[in-house]
């Protein structure tokens, strides 16, 4: 089984919620399969219009994504514009898509809301997106909810391509969307969210870090009275954490008065620089030596090409180009 997953580099940095939220499960969920995850840059350049910031996106997920998943090769990491024939079977695939499929797009039309006029890129981006996964006879897609429709565009690409070639060429893939992940709380209790600015970052310094901790929201019951930990936001993240024993622990502390909430903080942010501490670890060194996170990508990237001009080569037979 082959499963892809395209983590667009937004420069935002990962957060609690997108690993322990997103990447966490489907990697425990998908432990023993072959997993490629790339960089979608091309996407990027719908949006992202200065060199120095994608440059710079680019570099920062790479390594952050190779800071946290584990080390072997069933797991591959590539970048989207390092493969030879990405447009080349964007534009086939663009041939026997519908323009009224393409009008119902959620992306395009929430972008043209936001701009009075959007650039073709992203009106075509559901079809670059196609191209990324049934160019490698993909089987699994594990994606967040925002792109299920994209994945149903995929199906409907592929499926379009077929009938019009009487042909099955083009393995259907099946979305991943779990809608039961976890809720990971931000710092004000609401849903973990950069749009909501209530985010810990998982590769911030650890000042930044610190700072963040710090501002969780709590309520404001005194020092010596006994605090409700089920209510806290500070024990609900800890709760992703501590072992059994120590959340016992910490919730009899809680209970019993004299235990501040500036203590909680303080335990919970131990408790996250210890749990990430190789992933931040091995960050920094990926990001002090980008030879080292070029030198994956360039693996990635010649395994990739390879499958995706295989795929093209036959594509080109049954078009007749
Ligand atoms: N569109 C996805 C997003 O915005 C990124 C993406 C591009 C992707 N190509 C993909 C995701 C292929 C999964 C598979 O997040």
């Amino acid at each position: 089984m082959r499963i892809l997953t395209g983590v667009k580099p937004t420069g935002n940095g990962m957060h609690l919620w997108n690993y322990l939220g997103m990447y966490k499960p489907f990697l425990e969920k998908v432990k023993w399969q072959e997993w490629f995850l790339f960089l979608p840059d091309f996407h990027s350049l719908t949006s992202v219009h200065d060199p120095e910031v994608m440059k710079r996106n680019k570099y920062r997920l790479a390594a952050e994504l190779l800071a946290l998943m584990p080390e072997d090769n069933r797991f591959m990491i590539f970048e989207q514009s390092e493969m030879q024939h990405i447009n080349d079977i964007t534009w086939v695939l663009s041939s026997v898509t519908p323009y009224s499929l393409m009008l119902r797009a959620h992306s395009f039309k929430d972008s043209q809301n936001k701009n009075s006029d959007i650039n073709m890129a992203t009106f075509n981006y559901p079809i670059l997106m196609a191209a990324d996964i049934i160019g490698y006879d993909v089987d699994m897609v594990p994606v967040w909810k925002d792109q299920k429709q994209h994945l149903e565009f995929t199906r409907d690409i592929a499926q379009n391509f077929n009938n019009t070639y009487n042909t099955e060429f083009f393995k259907l893939p099946e979305p991943y969307i779990d809608e039961n992940l976890a809720l990971i709380p931000g710092l004000d209790g609401r849903k973990m969210s950069k749009s909501y600015d209530n985010f810990i970052g998982i590769f911030d310094d650890e000042k930044t870090l610190k700072k963040r901790v710090m501002a969780i929201v709590t309520d404001d019951t005194p020092l010596e009275d006994p605090k409700d930990p089920e209510t806290c936001n500070i024990f609900a993240l800890m709760k992703f954490f501590a072992t059994d024993e120590q959340l016992l622990e910490i919730w009899a502390k809680y209970r019993a008065g004299w235990y501040g909430y500036g203590h909680a903080k303080l335990e919970l942010l131990n408790m996250l620089l210890e749990y990430f501490k190789p992933a931040r670890e091995k960050y920094k060194k990926y990001m002090a030596d980008y030879s080292l996170v070029q030198r994956e990508l360039d693996a990635g990237n010649k395994k990739a090409n390879q499958l995706h001009s295989q795929k093209y080569q036959a594509l080109k037979e049954i078009v007749w180009l």
